[in-house]
C-alpha cells in the first residue's frame, strides 16, 4: 500500500544520503525518493556536514532550498556523488523522466564519479518495459513521433489531465512518453533516440548505476550492479 511505499522510499533516500562525505559536491535527484534523500541531507548539513548541492530540476532545487542545502552549477565545480531516483531499472539500467526531469538528471549523473539510484522494490524488472519520456524541442514533435513509430514505439505527448496543453519541460520543450513494450535491447534503442534531430535528450539511462539502494518497509539493500 501507499505508505509502506513511501517508508520503503524514505530508507533508501536516507540510506544513500548516510554514504555523503564531508567536503563533497552531490548532485541532487529529482521524485519522490530522491527528495527523501534531499531532506536527509538537509538534516546533516543543520548537523554540521560539509556539501554543496547540485539539483538536477526545478522540483529538486525548491526541496535543497528549503531544507537548507548550499547550492551550485556545473559551471563552477565537478560533482563527486549523485543521488537519484528512477521509474524502473534492471541492474544499472534505468528508465526516468517519470517527473519530465531526465535532461537534466541526465547531465547531472554523468558528471557525477558515483550515481547513487534510490528506488521502492517495485521498480526493479528483469526487462525494462517502462514508456521511456523523450524530451523534444516543440518543432520536432510530430517528426520524432513519427521516427518512433517506425522503430516500434507508441509515443504519446504528455499533458497533465485530458483537458489542458501539453506539460512543459523545466527547459521549455515537449515530453513524448513512447511505450516501446520490453527492451531487451535498451543500449540499441538509446543510440537510435539519441540520433533523432530534435530530441534533447530521452529517458534511458544504460549502465548509469554505481550503487542501487532499494528500501522496504523494513530495511535496505544496496548492491553494486
Ligand atoms: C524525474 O523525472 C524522474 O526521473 C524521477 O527520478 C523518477 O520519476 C523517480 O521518481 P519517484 O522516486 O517519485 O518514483
Amino acid at each position: 500500500n501507499q505508505s509502506e511505499r513511501e517508508e520503503a522510499k524514505r530508507r533508501a533516500g536516507e540510506s544513500a544520503a548516510a554514504e555523503v562525505e564531508d567536503g563533497t559536491v552531490v548532485g541532487l535527484g529529482s521524485g519522490s525518493t530522491a527528495a527523501h534523500a534531499i531532506r536527509a541531507l538537509g538534516r546533516e548539513v543543520d548537523g554540521g556536514l560539509d556539501i554543496e548541492g547540485i539539483p538536477t530540476s526545478f522540483q529538486a532545487r525548491e526541496i535543497a532550498i528549503d531544507a537548507g542545502i548550499p547550492l551550485t552549477t556545473l559551471d563552477e565545480t565537478a560533482v563527486d556523488v549523485a543521488i537519484d531516483g528512477a521509474d524502473q531499472f534492471d541492474g544499472a539500467d534505468l528508465v526516468k523522466g517519470g517527473g519530465g526531469a531526465h535532461a537534466r538528471e541526465k547531465i547531472v549523473d554523468a558528471a557525477a564519479d558515483r550515481l547513487l539510484v534510490v528506488a521502492d522494490p517495485t521498480k526493479e524488472v528483469d526487462v525494462l518495459d517502462y514508456p521511456v519520456p523523450i524530451e523534444v524541442l516543440p518543432d520536432a514533435r510530430t517528426t520524432v513521433a513519427d521516427a518512433v513509430r517506425r522503430l516500434g514505439g507508441q509515443p504519446e505527448l504528455r499533458r497533465a489531465d485530458r483537458k489542458s496543453g501539453p506539460v512543459v519541460s523545466d527547459n521549455g520543450n515537449l515530453i513524448l512518453d513512447c511505450d516501446f513494450g520490453a527492451m531487451p535491447d535498451p543500449a540499441g534503442l538509446a543510440a537510435d533516440l539519441s540520433a533523432l534531430p530534435g530530441v534533447v535528450e530521452h529517458g534511458l539511462f544504460v549502465d548509469f548505476a554505481d550503487e542501487v539502494h532499494v528500501g522496504t518497509e523494513t530495511d535496505v539493500t544496496v548492491f553494486e550492479p
